[in-house]
């Protein structure tokens, strides 16, 4: 497959190439997209075949859910059996923007958008070329994240270049993702509101909203064998390095040596920017330690830094859970396969 590149900065002004992506949307094909949280592979949500590809191109799992994209409230009523009161408050909050919302599904959303679940995942996001493209191809898009399944979801188009160049129809290139992680997961499908997935949003600001929100135990924790995931994404290995990354929870002194008296192979370390010169091993930094933003906007970017440098062993160090830390923990714990030690 050709897979044409389409700059695009101005939405506005470049109606060339954005009509361009909507029209290879609306013939069933693919096309990544940028979003706020990472680029996203895209095809027309309510055609199942058009859906079918997507799972083909990423090598994703035919049972793994995708996030439906809307750009405006009136997209949803169709999609969604019944769009609560809560989600509603939600969306009034935090809509357009990283923040993904699970409710019942109506009969137009194929199964394989669903995943064969009964519910779908809905997002509005806010990235101006994102919603550009939805608009102009006047459908909702169900996009991934554009990664190969299992790599590290791409922030910038040199990397979905890397992951899926013969794949697609098309590679929107708008610059690099502000959030760099995907978006915060909430059901509202049943029972009490549940986090599945942290991400822009936090869980303070969900609770703002809704009162008390549980977090699903896949969040933080490995499921155990066999376990049912209430998000199939869960249940994958994901966000992973071909290096083998284990994450080290101390301070910065009892880091760098640990780092040094356990050299394993081509040893590196994922640290917090500004620590690079305490190491003794070739460093990548990832955002400064107070600042969990910073962490999320670089992390997949490191990670596969990572890999093209060839390391084999990498020691990360350890984000702290609170705010946007989380959903950085959630992310590189599942790179480290759950591997923490405790200095
Ligand atoms: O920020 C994002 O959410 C990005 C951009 C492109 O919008 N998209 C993204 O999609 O991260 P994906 O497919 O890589 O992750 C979607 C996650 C998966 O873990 C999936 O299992 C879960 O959401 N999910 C989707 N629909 C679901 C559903 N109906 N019930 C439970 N989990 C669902
Ligand atoms: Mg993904």
């Amino acid at each position: 497959m050709n897979t044409q590149i389409l700059p695009i900065e101005d939405p506005l002004r470049q109606r060339e190439p954005v009509e361009r992506a909507a029209g290879i949307l609306k013939a069933g094909g693919l096309v990544i997209i940028p979003t706020e949280t990472v680029y996203g592979l895209a095809a027309n949500a309510l055609d199942g075949e058009a859906v079918r590809h997507i799972f083909e191109a990423k090598g994703r799992p035919g049972d793994n859910p995708l996030i439906v994209h809307v750009s405006s409230m009136e997209m949803i009523g169709p999609l969604a059996e019944r769009f609560p009161d809560s989600a509603r408050r939600l969306a009034q909050a935090y809509w357009p923007g990283p923040l993904t919302i699970i409710v019942k599904k109506s009969a137009l959303i194929p199964k394989e958008t669903s995943g064969g679940l009964d519910t779908v995942a809905i997002r509005m996001p806010s990235h101006p070329v994102a919603r550009a493209v939805i608009d102009a191809a006047g459908l909702p898009l169900a996009a991934p994240s554009a990664n190969l399944s299992g790599r590290p979801s791409p922030t910038n188009a040199a990397r979905c270049i890397e992951d899926m160049m013969g794949r697609v129809d098309a590679i929107v290139d708008s610059g690099p993702c502000e959030v760099g992680v995907e978006s915060t997961v909430v059901t509202l499908a049943g029972g009490a509101p549940r986090l599945l997935r942290p991400g822009g949003i936090t869980l303070g600001q969900l609770k703002a909203v809704l009162g008390e929100v549980e977090v699903d135990p896949a969040v933080l924790h490995k499921l155990p064998k066999g376990a049912k995931a209430s998000s199939p994404g869960m249940k994958y290995k994901h966000y992973a390095p071909k290096a083998h990354v284990i994450i080290l929870d101390g301070t910065l002194e009892q880091f760098a040596d640990y780092v040094k008296m356990h050299p394993r192979g081509k040893t590196a370390a994922l640290c917090f920017a500004g620590e690079e010169s305490a190491l003794s091993v070739r460093a990548f930094p990832y955002g400064r330690r107070d600042d969990p933003a910073a962490q999320a906007r670089e992390l997949f970017d490191r990670l596969r830094e990572l890999d093209d440098a060839g390391e084999e062993t990498v020691y990360a160090r350890c984000p702290a859970k609170e705010g946007m830390g989380l959903a950085v923990y959630n992310r590189l714990i599942r790179a480290a396969g759950f591997e923490v030690i405790k200095l």
